[in-house]
Formats: structure tokens, sequence, C-alpha cells
């Protein structure tokens, strides 16, 4: 594929900070991280409903859904996670500039990948939540069988299995799945966030 060449950045006078005047909150990533069957999606699910609630404009990327559409065109080559996380991120700066918040529930097994989306962003654009549990538990609850066609080598290069998942050194937040209810983490979540001015 061809990189762009020619092209201009044009300023918009429009910008985040007066988006984030008009709808009365902050924008920002809530970048939730883990294994596959951790409960990236249900966690980001439920405190997007929270959110709602509270007035606050937000959006869920979820890797499943995304892979539907935009990234449709990717697989689970360390290249294509690689180039799936890339895209996120930038469409993750895309809604923070709109001012709004957005949640995203992808594996992002690599670190460095995961840095590169922190460092297109501003330090207080950036949360890196890990959704911990053991994968023992994560193969116990396997919600759509993925673990089980992996052990029998019908999937392969699975998180976890067969391919790496780097856990999060320094994450913002870590909620553990295997030890607290989904009610229980949002809401050790939206602690977090209220403490810290975020909400
Ligand atoms: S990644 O690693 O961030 O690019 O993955 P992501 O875009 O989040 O997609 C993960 C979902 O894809 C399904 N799936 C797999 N996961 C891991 N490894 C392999 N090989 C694989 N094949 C399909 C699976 O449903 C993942 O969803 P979650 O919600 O994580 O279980």
């Amino acid at each position: 594929m061809a990189a762009s060449t020619n092209v201009t950045w044009h300023d918009l006078s429009l910008t985040k900070e007066f988006r984030r005047v008009q709808n009365a909150h902050h924008s920002f990533v809530i970048w939730f991280t883990g294994l596959s069957g951790s409960g990236k999606s249900t966690v980001a699910n439920e405190l997007a409903n929270r959110l709602y609630k509270d007035g606050i404009s937000n959006y869920v990327l979820d890797g499943d859904n995304i892979r539907h559409g935009l990234n449709n065109d990717l697989g689970f080559s360390e290249e294509d996670r690689k180039e799936n996380i890339r895209r996120i991120g930038e469409v993750s700066k895309l809604f923070v500039d709109s001012g709004q918040v957005v949640l995203t529930a992808f594996i992002s097994p690599f670190k460095e990948d995961r840095e590169i989306v922190r460092n297109l962003l501003e330090v207080d654009e950036f949360i890196e939540v890990y959704v911990k549990c053991p994968i023992e538990e994560c193969e116990n609850r396997d919600p759509k069988g993925l673990y089980q066609k992996a052990r029998n080598g019908l999937i392969k290069d699975f998180t976890g299995i067969d391919s790496p998942y780097e856990e999060p050194e320094n994450p913002e937040f870590v909620v553990e799945t295997d030890r607290f209810s989904t009610e229980e983490c949002v809401e050790q979540l939206v602690s977090y966030l209220t403490e810290r001015n975020f909400i």
C-alpha cells in the first residue's frame, strides 16, 4: 500500500476544547486490554451505559465488531494485530477530537502497540485499563468456544495459547473480573474517573 504524499494538514476552527465545553465534559480514551474472555466488552458496555445515564457522550469500539467492518481485512498475525491497534488508536483520537469519551475493547496484546496509542494522545486523554483474569478462568468461561477450538488446533495464533499476551506493567487501572462482578468493576472505574476529575 502506497503512503500518502502531497497532503497538507488543515487546522479546523471548531476544536476539541469547544466541543468539550459544549458537551460539558472532558474527552478521553478508556483503553481496555486483556485476554479473550476476560470481560473487556462486558465491562466496557456496562460502563458506557453508566456514563450515558450520567449525560456523558461516549462510544464503544469493540474488537469483534470492528473486525466485521473497518478492520475486516485483518487477521490475527502479529502484523495484522499491530495494524488493528494502530487504526483503532487513530479512530480513538478522532473520537477524542469530537469531544466524546471512547471505550475500546481490544485484546491489544502487545505493549509496544498500546504505547504507540498512548503517545498519540495527551497525557490526560488515555487511561489504560487492564482487565485482569487468569487464563484458566477465561478458558473455563470460553463464551464463544474459541479456546476449545484453539486447543483442538482449529484456530491458530490464539492469544494465550499459541500467541503471546504482554501484561500491562503500569496500567492506570486494573479490574479483576474473576474476583468482582461486572457491576463492582464498573463502580470501581467510576470512582477512579470521578476522583481524578475525568468525569
Ligand atoms: S487484537 O489482538 O487486539 O488484534 O484482537 P481483537 O481485535 O481484540 O479481536 C479479538 C476477538 O477476536 C476473536 N478471535 C481471536 N482472538 C484472539 N486470537 C485469535 N486467534 C482469535 N480469533 C478470533 C475473539 O472473539 C476475540 O474477542 P474477545 O472479546 O477478546 O474474546
